[in-house]
């Protein structure tokens, strides 16, 4: 369907919807709507490309995903065995890495509040490398890394002040942010040298990340050329050429709409291996080992999420609303970010679309919006839809607000379905609730 042209993984066969070499209909009926399905064989395709592209290069670099986009014991297990690192910002996302036994030598942990038992537990459970975000944390994780006898790798993050086109809550580079040190304003010279007088932790590089859903390399290229001049101005304070790091975040976009054209992996790592090299060739470094932490561009692509349409309501003269079992519980982008999705109508997946709809969820509020235009085949209640590229930052970011459920979590590799993560329940809502008295 040329209305679906920039979707990847999917097949119409019979009338429906085929995702991941699966029957989409079929899946709706095995474990019920509303359902995330993860394209497994999607994700590890996109884990390959970017590990290949710096293999290719023979440039030294970890793939830490961001384990913030969308993160499971399972999905932890598939990054594993493609060779992939990751990237936590929370004890919660560690806990989950060390049950699924995730080798942590490939951890790198993030935040800009991690708490005195994050770090603790980070530095028990011996992860890579600790990204340092402000001065309080640096004494903080020197003081917890001395009492447990250790000296912890870390980085620094700075924030070269890029501004990139993005929405302004994704957006994290530029100066005025609560993420990192300032490299303009002075503040990141400062916090490099004061490692120097710490013994408990090791600083290795820097890292900067700024931002997500960005199509532009141009900013990529800006902020390597800020990051490595800084680089080279703190020298003194880094360790020899053979250790030297340097970590460029995440953030490459992904198509949610055909209007949408961000570059290929292979064009991203590239574009970060060529402007690192030539920055620090002409500032006389040596090249560092590299980190990135792409989230979004290996799991938005994979996931959809499937719904069975309820109520259709057309408002003669201005538009027809189609209510999914969803929400934006399930489903927090639309209202958050006023993020475009595209969908199809998984039964009808070979008629042509007729008309716009209006896709509501079911949460009570007029915000609660899945889809403001949806361009789909005559809806009736019963028909399950299918919303593409949910993968990332839906389910990572969910809620039980208007005490919905959980949906359950499928994964589908080599056109197998296995359920990743069970359904919610109403015993589940209420495990933590207590009565007077902790009855
Ligand atoms: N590294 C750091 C330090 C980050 O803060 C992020 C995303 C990433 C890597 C991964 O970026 P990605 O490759 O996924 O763009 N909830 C928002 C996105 C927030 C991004 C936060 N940081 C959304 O749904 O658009």
């Amino acid at each position: 369907m040329s209305h679906l042209s920039h979707i990847e993984g999917y097949a119409i066969a019979h009338d429906r919807l085929w995702f991941g070499g699966v029957d989409t209909v079929d899946l709706a009926h095995r474990f019920g709507t509303p359902l995330w399905v993860i394209n497994e064989d999607l994700a590890r395709d996109k884990c390959r490309r970017y590990v290949s592209s710096f293999a290719r290069a023979e440039v030294p670099a970890t793939v830490a995903y961001a384990g913030k986009a969308f993160l499971t014991t399972s999905f932890c297990r598939l990054l594993a065995e493609e060779g992939m690192g990751l990237d936590v910002c929370s004890g919660g996302e560690l806990a989950t890495a060390r049950a699924a036994g995730f080798p942590m030598d490939r951890v790198l942990f993030h935040g800009n509040n991690k708490s005195a038992d994050e770090l603790r537990l980070a530095l028990e459970m011996g992860v890579a490398r600790i990204v340092v975000d402000n001065l309080h944390e640096l004494h903080l994780l020197d003081r917890l890394a001395g009492e447990a006898g250790k000296v912890q790798p870390i980085l620094v993050r700075v924030t070269p002040g890029v501004n990139t086109h993005t929405h302004s809550h994704i957006q994290t580079g530029h100066l005025d942010t609560k993420f990192g040190f300032g490299i303009e304003n002075g503040l990141a010279a400062a916090a490099v040298a004061r490692t120097r007088e710490l013994v408990h932790v090791r600083l290795l590089g820097l890292h900067c990340h700024i931002g997500s859903q960005l199509f532009d390399l141009s900013c990529y290229r800006a902020a390597v050329g800020i990051v490595v001049a800084f680089l080279a101005e703190v020298r003194a304070f880094l360790p020899n050429d053979a250790a030297l790091e340097l970590d460029l975040g995440g953030g490459l976009g992904i198509r949610y709409t055909a209007e949408d054209h961000p570059p290929s992996i292979e064009e991203y790592v590239a574009t970060l291996i060529e402007a690192t090299r030539r920055e620090t060739a002409a500032h006389g470094l040596p090249m560092p080992r590299l980190w990135i932490e792409p989230g979004r561009s290996i799991i938005a692509p994979a996931g959809l999420t499937l719904y069975t349409v309820g109520a259709v309501k057309p408002i003669p003269g201005i538009r027809t609303y189609v209510a999914v079992d969803g929400s934006m519980a399930d489903h927090p982008r639309t209202a958050l970010y006023g993020a475009v999705y595209s969908a199809v109508l998984a039964n009808k997946a070979g008629r042509p679309p007729r008309q716009t709809y209006a896709v509501a969820g079911k949460a009570c509020e007029s915000g609660d919006m899945i889809i403001h235009q949806a361009w789909l085949s005559d809806v009736e209640p019963g028909d399950v839809l299918a919303v593409f590229c949910t993968g990332a930052y839906h389910y990572a970011m969910s809620s039980n607000y208007n005490r919905l459920p959980r949906p359950a979590v499928v994964g589908l590799t080599g056109g197998q379905a296995r359920l990743r993560v069970r359904r919610e329940t109403y015993e589940d809502l209420l495990r933590h609730d207590l009565l007077s008295d902790g009855e």
